[in-house]
């Protein structure tokens, strides 16, 4: 198995948006690698964040790439407004895509790394064919829709499957992991070859700052990676 370098995604769902530029920048000076930004439409997930506009004021809070889940019903719609409002990568669902292929195809013509999450209860299965295409894969370990929930244990075989398909038809792929990860648990998730972890409320939380949150995940999985 080859384990490239850990990222560390954080998500702002949890943060505090009334400092949220400085929520930001802590996250960035604490070592962050990317900004996870989960947007929610309503329709595909029972809940609603935010939009492009949002994104671009984020990009204009930090040099982080834009890492962009978009948890929204047919997304090719709107991927040109997010390539325009700063997204670096660009992930859809599979479950919300009626041609996957062709939105993957779109996302990549438009200069951002296109990324393809599946829920829960899809099976790695449903990637096989797309995943030569695309430059890193999302396991959701919650059903998406809101921060703070459980990990679903399940996640940590799926993502020992998923790498192994990917490590077969896709090596240089990334494989993301988001929803319950925190200090307990990266380990695991990281020795079954997750290498792009997102974390939200194991960032933004009352209990330490961004900074120490970003040093305990490091400190998760040191160990597995030594
Ligand atoms: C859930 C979102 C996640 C969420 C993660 O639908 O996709 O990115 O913010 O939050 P935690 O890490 O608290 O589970
Ligand atoms: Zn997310």
């Amino acid at each position: 198995m080859t384990t490239p370098q850990v990222k560390i995604a954080p998500s702002i769902l949890t943060a505090d948006w009334g400092h949220l530029a400085d929520q930001i920048r802590e996250a960035e000076a604490g070592g962050a690698d990317y900004m996870h930004l989960d947007v929610m439409d309503g329709t595909f997930v029972p809940n609603i964040t935010f939009g492009p506009l949002v994104i671009k004021a984020v990009d204009q809070m930090t040099d982080l790439p834009l890492d962009v889940h978009l948890m929204v019903a047919e997304p090719s719609r709107y991927l040109e407004n997010f390539r325009d409002a700063g997204a670096d990568i660009l992930t859809v669902h599979a479950e919300a895509c009626t041609h996957l292929h062709s939105t993957v195809q779109q996302i990549t013509r438009l200069g951002c790394r296109a990324g393809v999450a599946i829920n829960p209860a899809t099976s790695i299965d449903a990637l096989r064919e797309i995943a030569p295409f695309v430059d890193m894969v999302l396991i959701m370990s919650v059903n998406p829709g809101f921060g703070g929930q459980r990990f679903i244990e399940t996640a940590t075989s799926k993502l020992r499957r998923m790498r192994y398909m990917l490590d077969e038809l896709n090596p240089t792929c990334d494989l993301q992991v988001d929803g319950g990860v925190g200090p307990a648990n990266i380990g695991d998730v990281v020795d079954s070859g997750a290498n792009v972890i997102v974390a939200g409320s194991a960032v933004y939380n009352d209990r330490a700052s961004i900074a120490e949150n970003i040093a305990a995940l490091r400190a998760g999985y040191a160990n597995v990676q030594a």
